[in-house]
């Protein structure tokens, strides 16, 4: 079933936008840090007519029911579903714009895997908002749209979610990273060469379903303003590794971590900026992991899932593996040398089954274009 099957006449036209994975810099978004994201080639694809009327219908490949709302007066309900996130775009473009909407009926479908930590609310977002962008007349450039993906995830899902996942959704290249800074939203796309250097990311989504709504992370969040408040400063951004002795003699040792975390891995963002242009992608495997490391140990988002996944995938050749994502399940990466592909994804597969966790699923991603109009 696809849109004119289901509302009976043609679609004005596809628009797609891709999930991402975020190769380092995590939990840096929202303390106004570093990250460096890329689009990865799985896609959402949305179908979008515009209406007379205020009535806005969405539906998908993945759930057959239609979620209606007034595009005049969308609030964050219990009823929207996964509908909250073409909603939310629907409702933040309205806040930023100076845009008379109407409403529309918009069909989605998808291969990015959901729950796994590579953003598929993002590319729902970023494709729909791509779309009323263009048919609302909205004239938001894609940092605005980065932007209106984030308000309508804070406000409509509930997800006190940071702008990295729209913003390279938004703003991918095929072969390159964005390198963002969150403070000034400035971007810029990195050249990666992992095909010339024979490498590739691996995926390894373990299955653990990870939900951002739920506490933990509106709990991380909390813990790293409430260190910023005692620090005296505005965000995290702020700090470098120099502060972090003072920062240890007037913070709770769990919000040290925290602090920690956050301030090594910004560096660590910078470090891994620097060596992929000074020494090529085989030398960011050590930087990653310590990000993973710091990840468990300080910022304690991991699970033993993600946790046997970097190890067994580093002990069988990966250069470099780390969580991804907001962490609590959900996505490791392993940038994996390609003669060792089938070694590592074996190997994990093994270790999964030896220790009674769930199948993971295993896949090689490349760095692709970000959102765009198909037809
Ligand atoms: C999720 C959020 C992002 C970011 C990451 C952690 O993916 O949507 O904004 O905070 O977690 O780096």
């Amino acid at each position: 079933m696809g849109f004119a099957e289901l509302f009976g006449y043609q679609p004005t036209g596809v628009w797609s936008a891709p999930g991402r994975v975020n190769l380092i810099g995590e939990h840096t978004d929202y303390n106004e840090g570093f990250v460096f994201p890329f689009a990865i080639n799985r896609r959402t694809f949305a179908a979008i007519a515009l209406r007379d009327d205020n009535l806005v219908r969405v539906s998908s490949s993945f759930s057959p029911v239609i979620h209606e709302t007034d595009v005049t007066n969308i609030t964050k309900t219990d009823d929207n579903d996964w509908a909250a996130y073409p909603f939310g775009v629907a409702w933040s473009i309205q806040q930023l714009s100076k845009v008379t909407a109407t409403g529309f009926d918009c069909y989605i479908e998808s291969d990015v895997p959901v729950g796994a930590g590579l953003s598929s609310s993002a590319a729902i977002e970023c494709a729909v908002s791509s779309a009323l962008n263009d048919l609302w007349n909205a004239g938001l450039d894609r940092r605005a749209l980065a932007r209106a993906g984030q308000m309508g995830e804070n406000e409509i899902v509930g997800a006190p979610t940071g702008i990295m996942d729209q913003s390279a959704s938004l703003l991918g290249e095929t072969d390159h990273g964005v390198f963002l800074d969150c403070r000034s939203l400035e971007a810029k796309p990195i050249a990666l060469g992992f095909a010339e250097a024979g490498l590739e990311l691996l995926i390894i989504d373990t299955k653990v379903a990870h939900r951002l709504v739920d506490g933990g992370y509106a709990a991380r969040r909390a813990a790293c303003e409430a260190g910023a408040a005692v620090m005296g400063v505005t965000s995290l951004r702020e700090l470098s590794t120099d502060d972090l002795t003072k920062a240890k003699e007037l913070l709770d040792d769990v919000t040290f971590r925290r602090v920690r975390h956050v301030v090594t891995e910004n560096q660590r963002v910078l470090d891994t900026i620097d060596t992929l242009a000074n020494q090529g992608p085989r030398a960011i495997g050590e930087l990653m992991h310590a990000s993973h490391v710091s990840l468990r140990d300080d910022f304690e988002v991991s699970v033993d899932e993600l946790d046997t996944a970097v190890e067994t995938a580093m002990r069988h050749g990966a250069i470099g593996a780390r969580m991804t994502g907001g962490g609590f399940g959900g996505a490791a990466i392993a940038l994996t040398p390609v003669e060792l592909i089938s070694e590592v994804t074996l190997s994990v597969m093994a270790e999964f089954e030896a220790l009674g966790y769930a199948k993971p699923d295993i896949f090689a991603v490349s760095p692709a274009p970000g959102a765009i109009r198909e037809i």
